[in-house]
């Protein structure tokens, strides 16, 4: 494998980074292709100002394949700072957060090596850790940052991680990741808006964090992230209680027990880690985006098209298939790793409310409310997770959708006629859901602010040329 470019004490200031490696053009580092081998000498604010030009109508015909899954490339590659040896990663994506997770663990000096063009294999080894700290400038674009702060305190014993915050979609504080972490006899001080914590006589033999008993008050999932990895190498048994479920924990479990840690009840709600003095090097391929295949579900669904899915895994999609089929979308397993989805002969409104891991993710909610506009009758869709995810709601009906909102729930009455014109995305997911809404409006939609959905979905401009659709990306101009 030709190592092409090593992402490596990249941070020189607060706004600019470095890496070594080839120079790539203004345009290509991370608005399409996501995270891209090479040097990184522009500043970061110059991203974002791209829109999406989508005319609708055209329904969804062909293959896409899914790519490796966000959410779980985030831990694993904050997992490799639990060790000095060297992690391989594939399947990673090539999205813009992952960026940021590199050149936060660049910024710790450990070294990111990225072994393809465009890069999904990663070779991470953190043989000292210099520098245990998360900085505002990288955390306040990626809250998952948080995700640093068990693995440092393990191996370290010290750590300064920016407060996340909150942002668009709810306050989303880290009160229970901190209490839980104080109970492994973390010290931990919030001051200037970080969060400083230590484990008392680190590096003696007594100065290990200690394994402890934590019941959740709710299920968090980068919150039993962080305690799964702080736990692995602390003295004695951790039994960590409303754990979340999700398959991402469980690929993180999976990559930890090959670095050597010994955790039982992954899958379920109670984990038991005993912990060990040290980790080894390992290599792990992540599990695909459940969340990217559940959009395509939905988009095949909503356009009326016939889609397969490849390189997904059905099986963690239980929820989503289970509605969209109430909605009367005919959806075949047709392999362990494939799905086909083809339009319903009519779209039928169906409740939803979201729920953790088997639930339905409140990460697909906004692109099932895309469907809901076009579903005979009225779907009430109820949000349990974030408190403000309905951003997307008040764009969808300049569209013409006919959604009410109060508080954490949302009435849809459809079938409605959307309109294309000019709307904002808010986050992530969101753009998601209005790239679906203007896959079915009349005319142009044009969506603003996409450097959310770049954060998470790789290439889907192109994914979704290839199945037919008219979408394309306009540039914005730097300013
Ligand atoms: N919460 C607290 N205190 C905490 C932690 C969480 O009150 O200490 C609350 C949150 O405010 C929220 C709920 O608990 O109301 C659940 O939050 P959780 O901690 O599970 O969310 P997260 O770990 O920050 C991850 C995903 C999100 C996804 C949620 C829910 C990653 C990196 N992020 O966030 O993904 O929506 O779980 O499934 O895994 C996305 O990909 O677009 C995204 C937002």
């Amino acid at each position: 494998m030709r190592v092409t470019g090593i992402y490596e004490g990249l941070w020189e200031n607060e706004t600019e980074s470095r890496v070594s490696g080839v120079e790539l053009g203004e345009r290509e580092k991370e608005s399409e292709a996501g995270p891209k081998p090479g040097t990184y000498t522009k500043r970061l604010t110059r991203e974002g100002m791209d829109k999406f030009l989508i005319r609708g109508g055209k329904a969804l015909q062909g293959t896409v394949e899914i790519s490796g899954a966000k959410n779980s490339a985030l831990p694993v590659m904050a997992a490799a700072l639990l060790t000095a040896e060297k992690v391989t990663l594939h399947n990673i994506p090539k999205v813009r957060d992952l960026t940021t997770m590199s050149k936060l663990l660049a910024f710790m000096d450990a070294k990111v090596s990225v072994t393809e063009f465009p890069a999904s294999d990663y070779v991470i080894e953190a043989p000292t850790l210099n520098h245990a700290e998360a900085p505002y400038d990288l955390v306040k674009t990626m809250r998952a940052s948080i995700l640093t702060l068990g693995p440092l305190l393990a191996r370290k014993g010290v750590a300064r991680v920016s407060l996340p915050g909150g942002c668009a979609i709810g306050a989303r504080p880290v009160d229970l990741h901190l209490s839980a972490l104080e109970k492994m006899g973390v010290e931990i001080l919030t001051s200037h808006g970080y969060i400083e914590a230590r484990v008392p006589n680190h590096g003696s033999r007594r100065g290990r964090l200690k394994g402890a008993r934590i019941a959740f008050d709710r299920i968090t999932v980068t919150g039993t992230e962080n305690i799964l990895m702080a736990a692995a190498l602390a003295e004695g048994e951790t039994i960590l209680e409303n754990a979340a479920r999700e398959p991402e924990i469980t690929d993180l479990v999976v990559l930890l027990r090959k670095m050597g840690a010994q955790i039982e009840g992954d899958g379920t709600s109670t984990l038991r880690i005993r912990g060990v003095a040290e980790l080894h090097g390992t290599e792990h391929s992540v599990i695909p985006d459940r969340i990217e295949a559940g959009t395509f579900l939905m988009a095949g669904a909503i356009t009326g098209g016939d889609l397969t899915i490849t390189n997904c895994a059905p099986e963690h999609l239980g929820s989503v298939i289970a509605k969209l089929r109430e909605a009367g979308a005919p959806i075949d397993i047709v392999d362990k790793t494939t799905m086909r989805v083809r339009g319903a002969k009519k779209l039928v409104a169906s409740n939803m409310t979201t729920e953790e891991y088997p639930g339905f993710a409140t990460d697909m909610q906004a692109q099932y409310m895309a469907l809901a506009t076009q579903a005979e009758g009225t779907s009430l869709i109820t949000e349990t997770i974030f408190e403000n995810r309905f951003l997307h709601a008040s764009e969808m009906m300049r569209m013409g959708a006919h959604i009410s909102i109060d508080g954490r729930k949302a009435v849809v009455r459809g079938p409605a006629e959307l309109s294309g014109t000019t709307v904002q995305a808010s986050d992530l997911r969101a753009s998601a859901g209005l790239v679906l809404a203007g896959l079915v409006a009349n005319g142009e939609t044009v969506i603003d602010r996409v450097y959310h959905i770049d954060r998470g979905y790789e290439r889907i401009v192109e994914k979704l040329r290839g199945v037919g659709a008219e979408i394309e990306r306009l540039h914005g101009t730097v300013s």
